[in-house]
C-alpha cells in the first residue's frame, strides 16, 4: 500500500532551529534606528535580550529550551502528506507533499514562535505582552503561548478581522487575552486615526503601532511579533527540518517548494532549512516559490528598499520589499496576509535570486482552497490557499510537460474560522480586488529617507 503520512516519532524532534544568517551568500543589510537611522539592535525595551540574541546570532544551530519542546510535543511533530487525491484530481504526474501545521491547538504554525517568545520574556521577568493580529491566527496562538507561561496578554486585532472573525477573539479570550479592535481608543495613536477616519478597518501596520506603543508605556510589559523579524523566522524552522527528515523517509526530496507569505514565517520555517542546499551549490535547480495576495503585492509589485516596520514609524527600519508602511490594503479575507512588508531575510533572498513570487486574486485562491478540501478532506486557512493556487498551476504544468516534479506544499493552517469566506466564495458573493496602483503610489511617496540608500 502507497504511504499517504510520515509521522515521526516524539525522539525524532529536532531538538534546535535552524539559523540562516551565517550561511547566507551576502550579509543581510542591518535594522536601522527609526529616529537616527543608525543600524540598531531590537529596542530592549520591547524585546528581551534573549530574543535580540537570536536576532542577530552568527551560530547555525540553535538549541530549543526543554521546556518549550515539551509544549511542543502536544502537536509536533506534526505529519507530512502525500496529496495521493488532489494529484488524481489533477490528472497529473507530479508528487505533491503538504507539511500540514493546522493540527496545533490554535489551527496553524504559529505557536512555534508564541510559545518560545512566551518562554524568553517569562525566563526574563516580563508580566505581560502585547501584540497585533489580523485573520486572529497569531493573536490566539500567542494567547496560548501565554497561558502556558502565566502571562497577561493584550492583542490589537485589525477592525476588520474582528468584526470578520468573531470566533477567533473567543479563542484568544478564553485563553485568557484580552482582545481590542485596532485602531482602538486605548493609544495615542489609534485615538490619531479614528479622529481622521472613524471607519478605519484597521491594517496590521496600524495594530503593530498600538501595540508598540501600549508596550513603550509599561515597565512590565514588552511586545511580541507574529512574522518578519529574523528569530520569529527561526522558531519555525522546526517545520522544514521536520518535513526534510520526513522527506528522506519517502526518499523524495522537493523540485519545488511553495509557501503564501503574510510576513512570511511559515514560508521561511519550510524552505530555509533546504535553501542551504541550494546557496551550497548541491541543489542548483530547486525552485522556491512565495505567493500573496495581487491585493497586498509586497514581493512582486514593491520595491526592495527601506521602510518602518509599522504605520506610526516606531519600530526599526528595515530593508525589505514594501507598499509603504502608510498602505492600508484590502478587506481579502487573508487577513494573515496584509501586511505592508516582508522579512528581510525573505527580501534579500528573493533579490539575489533564491526564491520567486507569485500574486493571485481572492476567488481563484478560494477555488483552489475548495478543490484540496473536497480532494484531501482538509479545509485550507485562505492564506495557504494562496500557496494551493500556486502548487496546483504547477502540477498542471507537469501534467502539460510529462515531468514528474516534487513538489513540497507549506500548509499552514486549516480554515476551520473563516468559514464566513467560504460561505461568501460559494454563494459567488466573494469580490477580487485589484492591485491598488494609486493607493501604493501615496505610500510609497512617505517611504523614510534613509541617507544609506
Ligand atoms: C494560517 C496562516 N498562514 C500564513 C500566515 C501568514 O503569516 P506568515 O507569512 O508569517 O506565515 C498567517 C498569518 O496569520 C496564517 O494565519
Amino acid at each position: 500500500m502507497d504511504i499517504t503520512k510520515i509521522i515521526l516519532d516524539e525522539k525524532e524532534m529536532p531538538t534546535s532551529w535552524y539559523n540562516v544568517l551565517p550561511d547566507l551568500p551576502e550579509p543581510l543589510p542591518p535594522l536601522l534606528h527609526p529616529a537616527t537611522m543608525e543600524p540598531t539592535p531590537l529596542p530592549p525595551p520591547l524585546f528581551p535580550s534573549a530574543l535580540n540574541e537570536q536576532e542577530f546570532s552568527t551560530e547555525r544551530y540553535i538549541k530549543i529550551p526543554e521546556e518549550v519542546q515539551r509544549i511542543y510535543k502536544l502537536w509536533r511533530p506534526t505529519p507530512l502528506y502525500r496529496a495521493y487525491r488532489l494529484e488524481k484530481a489533477l490528472n497529473t504526474p507530479a508528487k505533491i507533499f503538504y507539511k500540514y501545521e493546522g493540527g496545533s491547538p490554535a489551527g496553524s504554525h504559529k505557536p512555534n514562535t508564541a510559545v518560545a517568545q512566551a518562554y524568553y520574556n517569562k525566563r526574563e521577568g516580563v508580566k505581560r505582552l502585547t501584540t497585533e493580529t489580523g485573520a486572529g491566527q497569531w493573536g490566539s496562538a500567542l494567547a496560548m503561548g501565554c497561558m502556558f507561561f502565566g502571562l497577561e496578554c493584550k492583542v490589537y486585532m485589525v477592525k476588520v478581522s474582528y468584526h470578520q472573525k468573531p470566533y477567533r477573539r473567543i479563542l484568544m479570550e478564553t485563553w485568557g487575552a484580552k482582545v481590542v479592535p485596532s485602531p482602538s481608543e486605548d493609544t495615542e495613536v489609534g485615538r490619531r486615526i479614528l479622529a481622521e477616519d472613524p471607519d478605519c478597518p484597521g491594517s496590521l501596520g496600524i495594530a503593530i503601532s498600538e501595540a508598540v506603543e501600549d508596550a513603550f508605556a509599561r515597565d512590565d510589559t514588552k511586545y511580541s511579533l507574529g512574522s518578519v523579524l529574523n528569530h520569529v523566522l527561526l522558531h519555525q524552522t522546526i517545520v522544514g527540518q521536520e518535513a526534510m527528515k520526513q522527506m528522506e523517509k519517502m526518499d523524495a526530496y522537493p523540485d519545488i517548494i511553495v509557501g503564501c507569505i503574510g510576513g512570511g514565517s511559515n514560508f521561511a520555517g519550510v524552505f530555509l532549512p533546504f535553501v542551504k542546499d541550494k546557496i551550497e551549490g548541491r541543489k542548483p535547480d530547486l525552485r522556491i516559490i512565495c505567493v500573496e495576495p495581487q491585493a497586498c503585492p509586497s514581493v512582486t509589485k514593491g520595491p526592495y528598499t527601506w521602510d518602518y516596520g509599522d504605520v506610526a514609524g516606531l519600530a526599526p527600519i528595515a530593508k525589505m520589499y514594501t507598499l509603504g508602511h502608510t498602505f492600508v490594503p484590502p478587506p481579502v479575507h487573508a487577513g494573515g496576509l496584509r501586511y505592508h512588508g516582508m522579512a528581510p531575510i525573505i527580501s534579500h533572498l528573493h533579490n539575489l535570486g533564491f526564491i520567486e513570487a507569485r500574486a493571485e486574486y481572492q476567488v481563484p485562491v478560494f477555488e483552489a482552497g475548495v478543490k484540496f478540501a473536497r480532494t484531501e478532506g482538509i479545509i485550507p486557512a485562505p492564506e495557504p490557499s494562496h500557496a494551493i493556487k500556486v502548487v496546483i498551476d504547477e502540477a498542471l504544468a507537469c501534467r502539460e510537460s510529462g515531468e514528474s516534479k516534487t513538489i513540497l506544499l507549506a500548509l499552514s493552517g486549516h480554515g476551520h474560522f473563516d468559514l464566513a469566506a467560504y460561505d461568501e466564495y460559494l454563494s459567488g458573493r466573494l469580490p477580487d480586488y485589484e492591485y491598488p496602483e494609486e493607493k501604493v503610489k501615496e505610500a510609497l511617496a512617505s517611504l523614510p529617507k534613509v541617507p544609506r540608500a
